[in-house]
């Protein structure tokens, strides 16, 4: 792996898209002509940066962000400070360590978000590792400073895609309306849920709806128990329900707008309206250590209000372009989607998308290469009545595959 992403965080920082920070790094490489380089970025918090500060520096407390060249070229260090990159003699260029709780202030001082902050201090710190000092002389500082602002500008301006084609999380709630429908116990939306990961879903959707009109209470704890993938709660902001989360622990939220005539979850949360409610209950999973996803239209006012009230993950709702009347109304909404993906991705946030895809609607949209998962639901288990469930899930997967 050239770039190595190190996480010594105690949680995992819920607001890092370690993806994104990777192919940073790698445009980062090939910008400075070191393309076939190695690096490894450590995130650490104020502690640890504070004990390396004092080892490394003499100095007390924390800093933002410390460079150290790899031990072969750290000898020659001294011939390194000129003003272009000089030659390596080995391909492993060393370790950027950056307080993450140290950027986190600084991006809330300088007004920019914590992976514009992330992207100066990894500039910063790659300068150092091929050689610029800004501790030389005001000339050397000089050099290094108008080389960040090169790198900064050009990184600002190119796109940066994950290259992962985005898994399938199948959604098991209408196994539910089925069992709902006479009252009983079967089928069974928990084994549902081992069938579709054993048919390759790599996640399991499932949402408690405050009516209880699928999915129940038990079927949540137990799910908790049985699923080997990943269990994404689909759930209103509402006090009961996050109290129910906060107790079971699912690997991350989606949280949803309901009402409760809807047949389905009709459109996107309207963040920006409801942003104090949601600010709240996101830093409550935040330190119960539970990712929250937003369903959100495509929208970019909606994709920076997620950023700003906390969100890992904004899940893009697919309903009009599923629903889309022509090729050109389909188009339109395409665009629409695949374009905020990529503003979402290049924002810090991991981007999900999910709604009304079916058997024809999905290749397109895994062909969008900042999404990282698909929720499906409806789709699956109607086909699985004539097919099966498993074969059900493996041609949804091979809809992905063909992407
Ligand atoms: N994503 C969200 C947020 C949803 O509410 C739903 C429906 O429960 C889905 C995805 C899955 O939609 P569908 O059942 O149409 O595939």
């Amino acid at each position: 792996m050239p770039v190595n992403i190190v996480s010594q965080l105690y949680k995992i920082h819920p607001k890092i898209n370690e993806e994104l920070l990777e192919q940073k790094v790698l445009f980062l490489l090939r910008q400075i002509g070191k393309a076939e380089a190695t690096v490894s970025v450590v995130l650490l918090d104020d502690l640890a940066m504070t004990a390396y500060n004092q080892q490394y520096r003499s100095k007390a407390g924390p800093t933002n962000v410390l460079s150290f060249p790899s031990a072969e070229d750290s000898e020659n260090i001294e011939e390194f400070i000129v003003p272009v990159p000089v030659e390596l003699s080995s391909q492993e260029l060393g370790d950027i360590l950056i307080s993450v709780e140290t950027a986190q202030r600084e991006a809330l001082e300088k007004k920019i978000s914590l992976h514009q902050r992330l992207t100066e201090l990894l500039i910063h710190g790659l300068l150092h590792l091929i050689g610029y000092d800004h501790e030389i002389s005001n000339e050397q500082a000089e050099i290094m400073f108008s080389q960040e602002k090169e790198l900064f500008h050009s990184i600002q301006h190119h796109h940066i895609w994950r290259k992962k084609m985005p898994q399938l999380a199948i959604n098991v709630d209408h196994i539910a309306t089925i069992r709902q429908a006479r009252g009983g116990a079967e089928p069974d939306p928990v084994l549902a849920a081992g069938i579709c990961e054993l048919a390759g879903a790599k996640g399991i959707v499932v949402h408690l709806r405050e009516d209880r009109r699928h999915i129940q209470d038990r079927d949540v704890h137990l799910l908790r128990q049985t699923v080997k993938t990943r269990l994404n709660l689909e759930m209103a902001n509402v006090k009961e329900i996050v109290a129910i989360a906060l107790e079971i622990k699912p690997d991350m939220i989606t949280l949803v707008p309901e009402k409760r005539k809807e047949l389905t979850t009709e459109g996107g949360l309207d963040v920006v309206a409801n942003e104090k409610k949601l600010r709240k209950t996101i830093k409550k999973m935040s330190e119960a250590g539970i990712p929250v996803s937003i369903f959100i239209d495509p929208d970019a006012e909606q994709i920076e209000a997620s950023q700003d009230v906390g969100a890992t993950y904004v899940e893009l709702h697919t309903g009009r372009y599923c629903d889309a009347e022509n090729e050109k109304e389909q188009d339109k909404e395409f665009r629409l989607i695949e374009q905020a993906a990529e503003l979402a991705f290049e924002a810090g946030l991991r981007v999900n998308a999910g709604h009304g895809l079916d058997y024809r609607t999905t290749t397109r949209i895994a062909g969008i290469a900042c999404i990282e998962e698909l929720s499906i639901g409806h789709a699956v288990i109607a086909r699985s009545a004539f097919v099966g469930l498993d074969q059900a899930v493996r041609e949804m997967q091979d809809c992905i595959d063909r992407a």
